[in-house]
């Protein structure tokens, strides 16, 4: 996840090494600054112990009945995406404000402030940051949400353990051209030969809207765990949620990603493998499975067949 806030924009926009908090130098694509380096140059979080993304194992996963259906607020406003950036390691959409989430295991409601897309390089070479079972899908979208208590406010979000909440979901390819999220897509990326340069930012008409950009994944299934910010300086304050289900998306979109925006200016590389490698693993819980009341019910059965047997 990236922590791309305006806040922090005042960091120098150079030609392909960027700078989260104004002090950190980190890239993807340069020995000097890619991932190997980043516990050495931020190592307050990045060598931390709680760091993110991390291979999910979906059999260590342990049931929470507290991990109840999401709400969404404004997730089906056609006007809510409101302008697409290249901001040198991602494609980043910023959101307008009132949307939200809320439920789902969260302690409160969250404002959603932007997304952006983690890949590889093309359909064929994959580029999502976490991985279930050691699969590592074509792309990831990551929706940035802070708690809306802190009404904005960065430093609060960061000095909090559980400041931040990323909903994370998995894109795969598909041949179809006629997928319900195709036109979403269609449209989102024909965006991208507007952003092809470091800094570019263009609005986006309205007419598409996260649920469009989403469809297809049921949301009441989905992994949860404490994480940290995939993307120097590393803050451990994410409550990360991965849903398990993924968005399909045409093949031929998907590659416009790694074939379209550069890191730099159009002389710089292609932006490709903008994701961070999985860390070492940590608790993750799920949804109490229907197996659970199975047990509850077969207790209450021997329960009975004991109690009937005095
Ligand atoms: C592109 O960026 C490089 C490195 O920053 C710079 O040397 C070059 O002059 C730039 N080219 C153009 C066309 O702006
Ligand atoms: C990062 O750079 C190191 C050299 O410092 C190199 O061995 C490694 O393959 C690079 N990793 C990535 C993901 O590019
Ligand atoms: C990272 O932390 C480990 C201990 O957890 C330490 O041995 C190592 O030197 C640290 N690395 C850096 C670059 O700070
Ligand atoms: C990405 O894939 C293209 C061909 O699809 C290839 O030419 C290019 O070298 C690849 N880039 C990297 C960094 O692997
Ligand atoms: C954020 O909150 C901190 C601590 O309450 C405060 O010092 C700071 O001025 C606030 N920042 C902004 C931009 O409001
Ligand atoms: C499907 O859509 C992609 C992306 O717009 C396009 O490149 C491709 O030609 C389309 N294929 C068909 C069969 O219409
Ligand atoms: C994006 O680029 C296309 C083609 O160059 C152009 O027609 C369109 O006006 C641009 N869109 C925006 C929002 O700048
Ligand atoms: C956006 O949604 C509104 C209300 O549902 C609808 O009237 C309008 O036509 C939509 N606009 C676009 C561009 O799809
Ligand atoms: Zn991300």
């Amino acid at each position: 996840m990236n922590w791309l806030l305006a806040a922090f924009a005042a960091c120098a926009l150079t030609a392909s090494v960027h700078c989260a908090t104004g002090t950190v130098e980190w890239c993807y694509h340069l020995p000097s600054c890619n991932e190997t380096t980043w516990a050495t140059i931020a190592p307050k979080f990045c060598n931390g112990s709680r760091q993110s993304p991390i291979n999910i194992v979906s059999a260590s996963a342990t049931g929470d009945s507290s991990l109840t259906a999401f709400s969404f607020t404004n997730y089906n406003s056609n006007s809510t995406l409101k302008k697409i950036s290249n901001t040198g390691e991602t494609v980043k959409v910023t959101l307008a404000s009132g949307v939200q989430v809320s439920g789902g295991g969260l302690s409160e409601a969250y404002d959603s402030l932007q997304f952006h897309l983690h890949w590889g390089n093309g359909s064929s070479v994959p580029g999502s940051e976490h991985t279930v079972d050691g699969r590592q899908y074509p792309m990831e979208l990551h929706i940035v949400n802070s708690k809306s208590s802190v009404n904005g406010n960065t430093t609060l979000a960061l000095a909090d353990s559980t400041g931040l909440a990323a909903l994370g979901f998995f894109i795969e390819e598909t041949s179809s051209n006629t997928t319900a999220s195709f036109a979403a897509w269609h449209k989102l990326t024909s965006y991208l030969a507007n952003i092809t340069e470091e800094g570019q930012q263009v609005d986006i008409d309205p007419g598409i809207s996260m649920d469009d950009l989403l469809v297809g994944v049921d949301r009441t299934q989905y992994y949860r765990y404490l994480g940290s910010l995939t993307t120097p300086t590393c803050n451990e304050v994410v409550v990360w949620t991965v849903f398990k289900q993924s968005i399909k998306v045409n093949r031929e979109l998907i590659d416009l990603f790694s074939k379209t925006v550069h890191v730099g200016n159009s002389t710089s590389p292609l932006m490709v493998n903008v994701f961070r490698s999985t860390q070492p693993e940590l608790p993750v819980r799920t949804q109490a499975s229907g197996s659970s009341k199975g047990c509850y019910s077969l207790g209450l059965m021997a329960l009975s067949l004991i109690l009937g047997k005095h």
